[in-house]
């Protein structure tokens, strides 16, 4: 690349592309080859960038695409903790650089808004070991930093249409992501998942609120009422009662 490197702290090994179908493939083909912690795979623009649920995800030069190959000692239900580690990372990459007019809000289980809007996605993908341990995750992070999809549901946005300067980049977002996310993963590294919860709690979007949650056979709808120790959310249903859940679509009022 012509320009010069973005500036990382040197727990990254840092690849640097112009262009390439998905950061996550590019990791994942990598960390099969043994790439080691802290790989950290950024594109200028994607070809075929992916969200989650086999979604598109836009991905035109001028927004942050990147993907870290990680090999945490943990399982890999601890591992899917990293996603709200990584939204943590993001938040308060987004605080440091973008204007105080950007408020930062995470949506359950990983998705962050930028004044209520999606800004910021996530997708973890991983490989197990035979015996069903954790061998590496790769995690990837989409900023709009310029760009949003006009026609995506629910509502996107980008810092940039919140307010941000154009002076604004994805580099500079890089660099501020590469210090805050390795700031809250070396605290979950020590402390575990009780300080990203309860930081992530303090920013949720519709935390105490009625939501509706889409899962794969049923659509459920009750009040937002915390996060468990682990990341499921709980919900409380008219009767009362608590369901807790590990994966599905929220949807607020
Ligand atoms: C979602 O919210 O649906 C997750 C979006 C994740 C997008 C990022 S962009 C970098 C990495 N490469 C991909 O193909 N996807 C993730």
């Amino acid at each position: 690349m012509a320009e010069t490197e973005p500036s990382l702290p040197p727990a990254y090994r840092l690849i640097a592309l112009d262009s390439v179908d998905s950061t996550n493939e590019e990791a994942k083909r990598r960390a099969r080859d043994g790439a080691e912690d802290g790989t950290l795979i950024w594109a200028r623009e994607q070809t075929a960038g992916k969200g989650r649920g086999g979604r598109v995800w836009s991905s035109p030069p001028g927004n942050l695409y990147l993907s870290l190959v990680l090999r945490p000692d943990c399982s890999p239900a601890e591992a899917a903790q990293l996603s709200f580690v990584a939204a943590l990372g993001l938040g308060d990459a987004v605080g440091s650089v973008a204007p105080p007019m950007v408020e930062v809000r995470y949506k359950w289980p990983n998705d962050v808004l930028f004044n209520d809007r999606k800004g910021a996605g996530i997708l973890l993908e991983s490989q197990l070991t035979a015996d069903g341990g954790l061998e590496w995750l790769v995690l990837g992070c989409g900023v709009n930093v310029q760009h949003y999809p006009r026609e995506a549901t629910p509502a996107a946005t980008s810092l940039r249409f919140e307010g941000a300067p154009a002076s604004l980049d994805e580099v500079a977002m890089l660099e501020a992501f590469g210090r805050h996310f390795l700031g809250w993963v070396n605290r979950w590294l020590e402390e575990g998942f009780a300080p990203i919860r309860k930081r992530w709690l303090t920013h949720a979007k519709g935390l105490g609120e009625t939501i509706e949650v889409r899962l794969p056979k049923e659509t459920l709808s009750g009040r937002f009422a915390d996060l468990d120790a682990g990341g499921a959310l709980l919900l409380e249903l008219e009767n009362g009662q608590r369901r807790q859940i590990a994966a599905g679509e929220v949807y607020f009022a």
